[in-house]
């Protein structure tokens, strides 16, 4: 019988999931098991971040998590097949980064989401070819509304609404990995909409996320200066413009991952190559 070292030798690996092996145990060994259990079933949820983006492809074995954009059995490919996305990632290297794309390319969470999290946690693969801030750091994230940022946003990088003990957090099985969420604060007057987030970063101190919408327009840009700002989805052009003020005073950088539904509009032609601009609009 091989005991799995990660439960302390207490529970044999191939009994891990068997309700009969739980039954057997004294009284007190069955707690402490039965609490092993579960952490190691909530690492795993939270796992996301570890598991894409590998040298060879894996099955997600994590529950369905982020309301169903990764289900139980999901093949996650390994990152020679995206090679659109290293790109996007090298890019972070430029104060400006776009990710202009189809839909359902994984311009979201395998995007804009991933690199985010290595910036607030300071958890860079060894692979990662953009840019790494030295220490923790200051972002924004923003949808065109609160709805979208919650829905979509909010649920790629840090997951579901859950309650613990009564409390209502996030279930932390977002891109981010769950252990390193700390406290967050909600917006008023939004159901369920995050407002800040502290995320634990490698050197011990904090990041600081906060969830923006530009529908409520440029006014709610301005402030301190932000090490990183990204917009997913088209912002309009006065919003963008002062995104790239907050991050000019701390060297920070503005990340774009979305899909041209507007057209030719400003911020997507300041992204074209002169040559690739339709003539009308030189
Ligand atoms: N790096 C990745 N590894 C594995 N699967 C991925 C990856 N990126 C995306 N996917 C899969 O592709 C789906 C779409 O991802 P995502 O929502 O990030 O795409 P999107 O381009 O932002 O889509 P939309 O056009 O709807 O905004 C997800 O449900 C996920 O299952
Ligand atoms: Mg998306």
């Amino acid at each position: 019988m091989s005991l799995s070292a990660e439960h302390g030798g207490l529970i044999p690996a191939e009994s891990a999931d068997n309700p009969s092996f739980f039954a057997k145990l004294p009284p007190e060994q069955k707690v402490r098991a039965v609490k092993l259990i579960e952490e190691r079933r909530k690492r795993r949820a939270q796992a996301l971040f570890h598991k894409i983006y590998g040298e060879q492809d894996t099955v997600w074995d994590g529950p369905s998590i982020m309301g169903g954009l990764v289900e139980p059995g999901q093949v996650l490919h390994r990152r020679e097949l995206y090679p659109k996305h290293m790109e996007f990632f090298k890019a972070t290297n430029w104060r400006e980064s776009c990710f202009m794309a189809a839909n359902r390319v994984g311009k979201t969470f395998g995007g804009g989401g991933f690199a985010l999290a290595c910036f607030l946690t300071g958890i860079y693969p060894k692979w990662w070819p953009g840019h790494r801030f030295r220490g923790p750091i200051s972002a924004w994230a923003a949808g065109d509304t609160y709805e979208t940022t919650r829905d979509i946003i909010q649920l790629t990088l840090l997951g579901e609404i859950s309650y613990n003990g009564g409390r209502k957090v996030m279930d932390g099985r977002g891109i981010i990995p769950g252990s390193r969420l700390g406290r967050n604060t909600w917006r008023s007057g939004v159901q369920d909409l995050v407002d800040t987030i502290a995320v634990k970063h490698v050197s011990g101190q904090w990041s600081f996320l906060g969830l923006k919408s530009y529908d409520q327009g440029r006014k709610v840009f301005q402030g301190t200066g932000r090490h990183v700002i990204w917009f997913d989805e088209e912002p309009p052009a006065d919003v963008y413009g002062e995104a790239l003020i907050r991050t000019a005073t701390v060297g920070g950088l503005v990340m774009l991952t979305f899909t041209p539904l507007s057209g030719m509009s400003d911020v997507v032609l300041s992204f074209m190559a002169p040559e690739d601009k339709p003539a009308t609009f030189d």
